[in-house]
């Protein structure tokens, strides 16, 4: 309801790592009420929060049940109302996950376990995910955002990325505006891979279940295991596929949330 308000409202906009990271004041009530409402119910429990980080919280993941929280993610997309109903996502990773859609119309939802179950992510009233499978790159529709830094070595590093999958023949690279959005696209069927330098915890962690859950992969983009606190990842519905990406990509360095 908050959210729903303010998307017609005037917004006040601040800045955060770069003139491309936005902060809104209902990033901040969102977040407030969504740790308070859960601290309420489970007073032990840590949160990993992005506005929390963003004003000084250390993000350490321990073995303490941990929720971690993106309170509007797509901030850009919400500020310009890009597209006013669809375009950003609430994501809470805990006991269970959730990634709520901009208009509330539309959740996904998976359970946190040590082994994901597939058939168990659903997307919007119950419906099975479905991922798409196609074996190489040519043909495939990938998903990627562009992360906050704008330095010209980024951006050369971003564009020759989407340059070195263009060659493969990929049908498509798409930039929508929200890291948990487009996963949620890939972990629906409607795209065949994910990938982005300078994504957070909290924009990977509850799609990393639902993804999972969906029988899908989610890697780091050397092809090794995920580390939720890299800032950096490949996913898709096969682990084919992403491999392929992964060796398509060229590093670029955005550090680490547990070493900011
Ligand atoms: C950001 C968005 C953006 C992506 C960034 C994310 P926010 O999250 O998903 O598309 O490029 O890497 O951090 O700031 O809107 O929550």
């Amino acid at each position: 309801q908050i959210i729903r308000k303010a998307l017609t409202e005037e917004k006040r906009v601040s800045t955060k790592t770069s003139a491309a990271d936005l902060v809104t004041e209902t990033d901040h009530l969102v977040e407030d009420l969504i740790i308070s409402e859960l601290r309420t119910r489970f007073p032990s429990h840590r949160f990993i929060a992005e506005e929390s980080a963003a004003s000084g919280a250390k993000c350490v993941l321990t073995a303490s049940p941990t929720w971690i929280i993106d309170p509007i993610d797509g901030t850009c997309n919400f500020v310009h109302r890009f597209p006013k109903r669809l375009a950003i996502t609430v994501s809470i990773f805990g006991i269970h996950s959730w990634i709520a859609f901009g208009d509330m119309e539309m959740m996904c939802t998976g359970s946190h376990r040590q082994t994901p179950q597939r058939g168990l992510g659903q997307c919007g009233g119950g419906q099975r995910l479905c991922l798409g499978a196609p074996k190489n790159l040519s043909k495939a529709l990938v998903l990627t955002e562009i992360g906050p830094k704008r330095d010209p070595a980024t951006l050369k590093l971003f564009l020759s990325n989407m340059e070195r999958l263009l060659h493969a023949k990929a049908h498509g690279v798409r930039v929508i505006g929200s890291s948990t959005l487009a996963l949620c696209h890939l972990a629906a069927g409607a795209a065949d891979a994910y990938y982005q330098f300078g994504l957070h915890c909290w924009d990977l962690a509850a799609a990393t279940v639902i993804i999972r859950e969906a029988g899908g992969i989610v890697m780091d983009t050397s092809g090794g295991p995920l580390d939720l606190m890299s800032c950096r990842v490949v996913a898709a519905g096969t682990q084919e596929m992403a491999v392929l990406i992964a060796q398509a990509l060229q590093t670029i360095n955005y550090g680490r949330d547990d070493e900011k």
